[in-house]
Order: C-alpha cells, then sequence, then structure tokens
C-alpha cells in the first residue's frame, strides 16, 4: 500500500465510505433543512450547488483533512507562485499570469512576464482589429471574410470551443472556422466555399512541429499559393501563433504575424495566451479580455476562499471522492447551453490529458485510481439518448449540469423549458421514484393492479445519483471565462491529492513515434520485417484496397 492509501486521512475515508454509500438524500433533505445552504457557494460570478450530493458533513471534514494532508493550501500559492509544478519536464505552469488583470508583476525565474504578456495582448488587439474593420488585407487587396485556424489539441480545443460558446457575439460577415484533423476531408470541406484571396490561415501550435497540424498547414499554403498563382501571398494570408518562433520563419511567416507564448504555458491551457487570437478576431479583443477577466475573478476566487467554501477545491474533492472511496470510474459534463456544445470535448482534453496518469511525483506506480473518463453532450439532446444509463442503469456517475438563468436569445418559451428540464433531471437522479409511488401512479391513471404490479419494478427510479449544478447568471465572455477556470483549477486540485503531475502527456507520444514507422512501410509498399502481424495484416489488406477514386463534390 502507498503512503497516499495508507495515510490516516485516506483511510478514515475508507471507512465512511461503507455507510455514505448507503446514503438517502431525500432523508439527508429532510432532516437538514438548511443543507441547499450549508451545500452551495459562489465562486467568482458562479454559482454552485452541490446539495445533491452523496455526503455528510462528517464526509466534507474528512475529504478537508485529505485536502490539508496532502497540503493544497501550499499547492495552490505554487502554482499562481511560478514553481516548477511540471516537474517532469522542469516547467512552471503559469497560464493564471495570462489573465492575470492585478497590475502586480508576475515572476518567474526571478522575472516579471507580465511585460511580455502585454506586449503580445496589445499586438493581438492590433491585428484582430485590423482583421475586423477591413485594414489588413489579402495579397489582392481584398479585406477578409474568413480565417482558418490550423491546430490540434490544446491549439484548437479551447478557442473553438469559446468561439462556438460566444456566437452571438460573432459577425456573418467574418467567418472563423478550424481545422484540427489530419483527415484531408476536414480541410477539403473547410476551404470549399471560402475565396483564397479573401481567406487568413492561423497556424496554431506550441511546438510547431506538430504533424497533423504542418500536414494541414502545407495543403492550405498549397491551396492558397494554387489559387492566387504567386508564393509571395503566403507572407499576407498565413499568421502564426507558437512558441517556437524560428519553425514559423522557415513556413515563410513574416515576423509581425508571429505571436509568441512561452513554455510555462501548457498546450490545454493556452487558449488564454496567443492561442486566442481567433476569438478575438471572431467576437472583438473587448470580449476575449472580458474572458480573461472572468478567468482571473474565479483565480482571486481560488488563491482566497477557504478551502470549504472553494469552488475547485470542492468540485476536485468531491471528483476524489467518487473516484476513489465509491468506484465511478465516469464523469458527465451535461450544458444545458446548445452554445456550450463543444465544452465536454474541451473538458475531455483538460481533465484526460492531465488526470490520466499511474505515476505519481515520486516516480512511483499510484495504488489508487487518478482521472475517470469524462464525457458529456448537451441538454436536453442527451436527456433522449443516455439518460436511461444516468438514471437506472447500474453504474454510478456523478454529473455537473450547467445552465444559465438568464438565456442569450429571448425567444418564446425555449429557455424556461430548458431551465425546467435542467432542474428536473438533476431532482429525478437525486430523489427517484420508489417502486410504491411508481404503482400509485399507475393505479391512478387508471391501470389494473396487476399491470401495475408487474410494471412497477421498470418504473421505478432508485434515485441517490449525485449532480452538481452550476448556474450562471448568463453565458456572457466573462463568466466563461471563470467557468473554464474553474474546471482548470478543480483538476489541479485532484491532481495534487492524487500526487500526480497534472502538466505534462508523455502518454500520447507512444502513437506518435509509431505512426511515424508504420507510414514510411506504407508509403513505401513494402512490409516492414519488425511489424507485429496484426499491423502488418492490416497493411497488407490496405494495400490490397488500393488507392479510390478521388470523391466528385457539388463544388
Ligand atoms: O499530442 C498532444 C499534444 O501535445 C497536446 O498536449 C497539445 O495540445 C497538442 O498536442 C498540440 O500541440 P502543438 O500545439 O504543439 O501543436
Amino acid at each position: 500500500m502507498s503512503a497516499l492509501t495508507r495515510s490516516p486521512a485516506w483511510q478514515a475515508l475508507e471507512a465512511h465510505a461503507a455507510t455514505a454509500r448507503r446514503l438517502c438524500l431525500r432523508t439527508l433533505f429532510r432532516e437538514d433543512p438548511s443543507r441547499f445552504e450549508t451545500h452551495s457557494l459562489t465562486a467568482g460570478p458562479i454559482f454552485i450547488d452541490w446539495s445533491k450530493h452523496l455526503v455528510t458533513g462528517e464526509t466534507r471534514q474528512l475529504l478537508l483533512s485529505l485536502a490539508r494532508q496532502q497540503g493544497l493550501e501550499a499547492a495552490i500559492g505554487d502554482l499562481f507562485g511560478g514553481a516548477l509544478v511540471n516537474h517532469t519536464e522542469r516547467r512552471a505552469a503559469l497560464h493564471t499570469a495570462l489573465r492575470d488583470r492585478s497590475g502586480q508583476p508576475v515572476l518567474f525565474g526571478g522575472r516579471d512576464v507580465m511585460p511580455g504578456v502585454r506586449d503580445v495582448l496589445a499586438r493581438m488587439r492590433r491585428f484582430s482589429d485590423a482583421i475586423r474593420d477591413g485594414s489588413l488585407r489579402g495579397h489582392t487587396g481584398l479585406p477578409f471574410d474568413a480565417v482558418v485556424n490550423i491546430g490540434i489539441g490544446g491549439s484548437d480545443l479551447g478557442p473553438s470551443m469559446v468561439v462556438e460558446a460566444l456566437r452571438a457575439h460573432g459577425r456573418d460577415d467574418l467567418r472563423v472556422r478550424f481545422v484540427s484533423n489530419v483527415d484531408d476531408t476536414h480541410l477539403v470541406e473547410t476551404l470549399r466555399d471560402l475565396d483564397p484571396a479573401r481567406t487568413l490561415f492561423i497556424v496554431s501550435s506550441k511546438t510547431f512541429t506538430t504533424q497533423e497540424t504542418m500536414t494541414n498547414a502545407a495543403s492550405a499554403r498549397q491551396w492558397l499559393v494554387a489559387s492566387l498563382g504567386d508564393a509571395a501571398a503566403v507572407g499576407a494570408h498565413f499568421a502564426a501563433v507558437s512558441t517556437n518562433v524560428g519553425a514559423t520563419a522557415m513556413f515563410g511567416i513574416p515576423s509581425d504575424r508571429v505571436f509568441e507564448f512561452w513554455d510555462w504555458v501548457g498546450g490545454r491551457y493556452s487558449l488564454w495566451s496567443a492561442i486566442g487570437l481567433p476569438i478575438a478576431i471572431a467576437v472583438g479583443m473587448d470580449r476575449f479580455e472580458a474572458l480573461l477577466e472572468g478567468a482571473h475573478a474565479m483565480d482571486r476566487h481560488f488563491r482566497s476562499a477557504p478551502l470549504d467554501i472553494n469552488g475547485p477545491a470542492v468540485l476536485g474533492l468531491l471528483g476524489v471522492w467518487y473516484a476513489n472511496f465509491l468506484g465511478c470510474a465516469t464523469h458527465a459534463v451535461l450544458p444545458y447551453d446548445q452554445y456550450l456544445h463543444r465544452l465536454p470535448a474541451y473538458l475531455q482534453q483538460l481533465d484526460m490529458e492531465s488526470s490520466g496518469k499511474r505515476i505519481d511525483r515520486s516516480g512511483d506506480p499510484v495504488e489508487h485510481a487518478t482521472g475517470p473518463v469524462l464525457w458529456g453532450e448537451p441538454g436536453t439532446n442527451g436527456q433522449h439518448a443516455f439518460f436511461q444509463l444516468l438514471h437506472q442503469g447500474t453504474q454510478m456517475v456523478p454529473a455537473d449540469f450547467i445552465v444559465a438563468a438568464r438565456g442569450v436569445r429571448q425567444l418564446g418559451r425555449h429557455h424556461d423549458i430548458l431551465l425546467a428540464n435542467c432542474l428536473a433531471q438533476t431532482q429525478a437522479l437525486a430523489f427517484g421514484k420508489t417502486e410504491a409511488e411508481a404503482y400509485a401512479e399507475m393505479e391512478r391513471a387508471g391501470m389494473s393492479a396487476g399491470e401495475a404490479r408487474r410494471l412497477a419494478p421498470y418504473r421505478t427510479f432508485p434515485g441517490n445519483r449525485p449532480s452538481t449544478t452550476i448556474l450562471l447568471e448568463a453565458l456572457t465572455p466573462s463568466s466563461l471565462g471563470a467557468l473554464i477556470a474553474l474546471y482548470e483549477h478543480r483538476v489541479y486540485v485532484q491532481s495534487v491529492i492524487w500526487e500526480i503531475n497534472p502538466f505534462d502527456q508523455w502518454g500520447v507520444e507512444l502513437g506518435k513515434q509509431l505512426a511515424g514507422g508504420v507510414l514510411s512501410t506504407l508509403e513505401s509498399r513494402q512490409g516492414g520485417v519488425d511489424l507485429d502481424a496484426s499491423t502488418r495484416g492490416l497493411l497488407t489488406r490496405i494495400a490490397l484496397a488500393g488507392d479510390a477514386p478521388p470523391a466528385q463534390g457539388s463544388r
């Protein structure tokens, strides 16, 4: 047993979990009229109701003891203070500096990083304003009406999720699109209705070596040069966001179109940096800065609120409670907001690339579960798809319901119906319907006693299925910034408890390495001698299939 799982706080939680599994939320609410008040909190602009969780006052105290035992408060200081929290890569994780609006210095290695941060923000403002007002033009003198971001992972998911979330603030005459997949259909379908003379590409890549991004960028450059008939057009139609300034120059992007960021910004924490340039172009720099403000409000809360009313700490500790003590292997994120339809995909990278780790900070295998599988879809769509399993399946899936009190659009009763569904689902999950209630309901509806008895077990909802309701006043750039930062810090809290590094991602390397070998075998059409039988067999089948004729599109 590891020191963590042997520790007093961990052991106490294990002992407590045996009884907590049998907790009944109906009873907890009946016996404590103030449960909602004592199990809810305000974090920046966000209200969090965590009363519908399988926790008692004792659970809460035991989780806080675990947090203190693991040094959570000091670890929060380390994060903001520029300590090398990413110990395997010997890096800080100072994404909070990118949205620091305090005017105070943020020191890293004895130097204030804020002048550099402000300088890049000012350049982003000039550039995005010039695209939006049409003063910056393409090679043939036309203003841009489309911006295509080419990136993947953190260089795609954050900005694309935010652009979708803030679509209400976008402009119809300036389309902002994202290409990530190396599957050529993604690039081809994205470009097929665009005018090359009015299209700007942003190549976003921290390393500027990622195979998918560089392949897409090269094909985009070919498309542009072939259409405009002049290789010199590249300088006017490409910008780059990267830490690898040398490689951007090699690609042919002029230095005044290269937006820098730094090693201390992890890919999945980078939307606050110049990686957010497509956001600034889509909705304007003022709104991008409002996004930063919202995140900064959450940072202030995370740094200063006592742990028991600290949003990221409470959500992180609940994550630990379910993953390690109640055996939950997955966690659902259910935004009741169509604008947030890409949030689950974004959070999958944030959470699973950060928490999918098996080696602890001392280099030993962990002896406890780490990150659960995170998944989700917007409500109400999920209700008509997978909610059946949430309500009556055999697994417990803790779920986050995210909703805004006020809708962005004001179309008829839509928002009230959305809200009602969101709240009703959390009610149904928590309080369920007993067999007696199901029976009585059918009897009242005029069903025969025999038929009602037969169907009652199927129409019973066990309840006691945990959920958090995350309530925004409205979805704005600022509340969105706070929401994203809430999840970022939740991931950090869990990593501190689990003693893992949430800022590296060695697990993505092996596939990349092997793809190199497979690709050369595939392209040389010669069976690789040291390939395993399965890969060799599949390559043979692929070779036999030959090259399919190119698809004939309507355009
Ligand atoms: O393969 C994983 C990863 O390294 C992510 O962590 C990162 O966000 C993504 O690839 C893209 O990397 P880059 O921005 O360097 O192209």
